[in-house]
């Protein structure tokens, strides 16, 4: 199919949060004893591109490893999504991984791409569009946490798929709440999940702390947003990033730490941090096998099957939502 018609097949739903949603969610979340900002804010373009950088690094295993998984499963992992599948993407992002499924199916009809961070989602369904052409590219710009609705299917089944560990951004009773409205939305279906797993403590606080300070550009530019979007003035030269494993909740928790006492204006509001005082912007919880599944069981789905790679740093789970 010429690119142009490859284009005409796709459509883009756009719900994306407007500012409002972001500035509401800023000033509570800072307003809170520990403040805090959901890590869903770190992407906006510039967010999505940083985060993109980090996939490469040579601390962050959770790509190649999630990769390399797929690519040796992705034969059986096919099998089980079955013929004429509608693959829904939630966090796509760049749509890479999904790229090794695709080529796996058995004629999948229609790919939903989820994604809060609009442009780069624009921009990654028009690309995944030009490769795969005989697939209809339905995608949504939302915020997954919220209520949206999946295109409706008369032939096939809805496949979920939802790579990246971006399960563990959520606490595990979130992320049970998460799992049960994914369940009844892929009505019957399957769910393929990639979950990072419980290691060596050194080895997560090397991931999110990378030598490079790639990691830390990306936990900054949530500021930068605020700034841009929010007429906030934070001095990004006066806070530090700081992640690290917490072993009694198996979490990374990342941080933006203020160097100083001082005040931050944020649209007219006046926030005060004193030195050492910290932002918490980011939860990235590690799971075993067992302790994952248990929670895929407590929202519903019933666990099928489950890869890891020969050093299980990480977890692919094929989930039925029967
Ligand atoms: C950790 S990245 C993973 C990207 C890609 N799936 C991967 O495995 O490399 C998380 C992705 O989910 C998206 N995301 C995070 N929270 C979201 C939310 N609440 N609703 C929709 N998309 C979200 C981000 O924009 C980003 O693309």
């Amino acid at each position: 199919m010429p690119r142009s018609q490859a284009e005409t097949a796709n459509s883009f739903h756009d719900f994306e949060p407007d500012d409002q949603d972001f500035l509401s969610a800023i000033l509570k979340g800072l307003s809170q004893p520990q403040k805090f900002i959901a890590s869903k804010f770190f992407y906006d373009e510039a967010g999505s591109q940083l985060f993109e950088a980090i996939c490469q690094l040579e601390e962050y295993y959770p790509t190649r490893t999630e990769l390399g998984i797929l690519e040796r499963h992705k034969g059986e992992m096919a099998a089980l999504a079955g013929s004429q599948c509608h693959l829904v993407e939630f966090g796509s992002g760049s749509s890479i991984k999904v790229r090794i499924l695709m080529d796996a199916l058995d004629k999948p009809l229609v790919y939903v791409p989820i994604d809060i961070s609009r442009d780069h989602l624009a921009l990654s369904a028009a690309d995944f569009a030009r490769r795969f052409p005989a697939v209809t590219v339905a995608a949504i710009c939302a915020d997954y946490t919220s209520d949206f609705e999946l295109p409706p299917i008369t032939d096939g089944q809805y496949v979920g798929f939802y790579p990246g560990s971006t399960i563990g951004n959520f606490t595990p009773e979130d992320a049970t709440g998460f799992l049960r409205r994914v369940k009844n939305k892929l009505n019957g279906g399957g769910f393929l999940i990639g979950v990072d797993l419980v290691k060596e403590t050194a080895i997560l606080n090397a991931a999110y702390d990378d030598k490079k300070g790639v990691t830390a550009d990306f936990n900054k530019n949530l500021l930068h947003r605020c700034n841009r979007k929010l007429a906030a003035n934070f001095d990004l030269t006066q806070f530090d990033h700081r992640a690290f494993f917490n072993e009694t909740e198996s979490r990374i928790e990342m941080h933006l730490v203020s160097t100083c006492r001082q005040d931050v204006t944020i649209s007219g509001r006046c926030f005060s941090f004193e030195a050492g005082e910290s932002i918490h912007t980011e939860n990235s919880y590690k799971y075993t096998i067992g302790g994952f599944q248990e929670l895929a069981l407590n929202s519903g789905f019933t666990p099928v099957k489950v890869w890891t790679d020969a050093d299980q740093l990480f977890s692919v789970h094929y989930l039925a939502a029967d």
